[in-house]
C-alpha cells in the first residue's frame, strides 16, 4: 500500500496567543508512506523539493533515519496497537520552508502519522493523533492547526490530551506573509525567552487574547488592532528577526493594517490587513528588508481552511 497525505504550513502565536493560537496557511508538504515488500530493508526516508527555499543546509536539519521526528511519530502509532514499523519507505515532498516559523516539522510529523494511520486501517482517532503528534513535535498550536486547518485555539492538558476549538477568521482579513531567506530554529528562538515574566506583561497578553477572540467573533477591525500585540515572546525574539520592529512601526499608521506579528518562533512575519490592496504592505516590507540586506519572499494569502488530507491511497 502507498498513501500520500498533503499537509498545510502553520503560523502560530499570531500576536497574543503564545503557544495556543495556530492557523493553517496555503503552503504544503506531502508525505507518502509505502510498505516495501522486501523484508529486512528497514525504514528509508527521502526528502524532495521543487523549491529553491529548501537547500542542502535545510535538509541537513532533518534526520533521515530512525531518529527522525516522522519516524518517531509513526513508531508511536504502531506501538499504540502493539506493532513495530518494519519495512517502510517515507517520501517527503517538502515545499514548506524549513526553520522559518511555518510549522514544517509539525507538517511532516502529522503527514507521516496520518499516512501510517491509513496504512494500519485507522486505529487512531483524531484525539489520539493530536496527542501523538504533540508528544513528538512539542507544540499543540502547530499540530492542531495542521490537522484541522483554519484557525484554532489549542491546549495540551496535564493528561497529555489536546483540547481545541476552531475559531472563525473573517473572510476579508488577508494575511501578507514575509518569509526571510535565513533560518531560525525554534530551539534558538525559545532560548531567548525568559523563564518568568512580569505580572503586568501576563495581564497585557490575557487582555489581548480576550480581545482577539471577541474581535474575530464580532469581526471588529478596531479591536483587532489592539489585540494583535504581545509581551510574552515578540519583544525577546525581535532581536533575532531584524526588520520586524521597523515594519510593525511603519505599518501601524496604515489604516487597513490590523497588525504585524511573528509567525510561530520566526523569522517569518504576518501582516494582517482588512483590504485587498496590499501594495503598500509589500513595499514597506521590501524596502525595510532591502535596507538591511535581507532577502525575503513576500506573498498575500488567505487562511487555509482544510487540514491534512489523504490525497492518494494505492493498494
Ligand atoms: N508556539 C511555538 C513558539 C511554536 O513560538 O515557540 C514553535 O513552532
Amino acid at each position: 500500500m502507498k498513501i500520500s497525505v498533503k499537509v498545510p504550513a502553520t503560523a502560530t502565536n499570531i500576536g497574543p496567543g503564545f503557544d495556543c493560537l495556530g492557523m493553517a496557511l496555503p503552503i504544503y508538504n506531502t508525505v507518502t508512506i509505502e510498505e516495501t515488500v522486501l523484508p529486512g530493508t528497514g525504514v528509508e526516508i527521502n526528502v524532495f523539493s521543487d523549491s529553491s527555499e529548501v537547500d542542502e543546509l535545510s535538509i541537513e536539519h532533518m534526520e533521515l533515519n530512525e531518529n527522525s521526528l516522522v519516524y518517531k511519530a509513526v513508531e508511536l502509532l504502531f506501538n499504540s496497537i502493539g506493532q513495530t514499523p518494519s519495512e517502510l519507505k517515507i517520501n517527503i515532498q517538502s515545499d514548506i520552508p524549513i526553520a522559518r516559523g511555518l510549522g514544517s516539522s509539525a507538517s511532516i510529523i502529522v503527514g507521516g502519522l496520518i499516512a501510517a494511520n491509513e496504512l494500519l486501517g485507522r486505529p487512531a482517532d483524531e484525539a489520539a493523533l493530536l496527542s501523538i503528534a504533540t508528544e513528538v513535535d512539542g507544540h499543540p498550536d502547530n499540530v492542531t492547526a495542521t490537522i484541522t486547518g483554519g484557525l484554532v485555539l489549542a491546549s495540551q492538558e496535564e493528561d497529555c490530551s489536546v483540547i481545541y476549538r476552531k475559531l472563525d477568521w473573517p473572510d476579508d482579513w488577508t494575511i501578507t506573509l514575509c518569509i526571510p531567506d535565513y533560518e531560525l530554529t525554534t530551539e534558538i528562538s525559545r532560548s531567548v525567552l525568559p523563564k518568568e515574566v512580569a505580572m503586568c506583561d501576563a495581564i497585557f497578553n490575557t487582555k489581548r487574547l480576550g480581545m482577539f477572540i471577541e474581535a474575530i467573533n464580532k469581526h471588529d477591525d478596531e479591536l483587532m488592532k489592539y489585540a494583535l500585540q504581545d509581551k510574552l515572546h515578540q519583544p525577546y525574539r525581535s532581536k533575532l528577526v531584524p526588520g520586524l520592529d521597523k515594519i510593525s512601526e511603519v505599518l501601524r499608521h496604515e489604516d487597513s493594517v490590523l497588525g504585524c506579528v511573528l509567525s510561530g518562533s520566526g523569522p517569518s512575519m504576518l501582516v494582517i490587513s482588512n483590504k485587498n490592496n496590499t501594495d503598500k504592505i509589500h513595499s514597506v516590507i521590501k524596502q525595510t528588508l532591502n535596507d538591511i540586506n535581507i532577502k525575503a519572499e513576500i506573498k498575500t494569502v488567505q487562511i487555509e481552511p482544510c487540514g491534512a488530507q489523504v490525497v492518494s491511497n494505492e493498494d
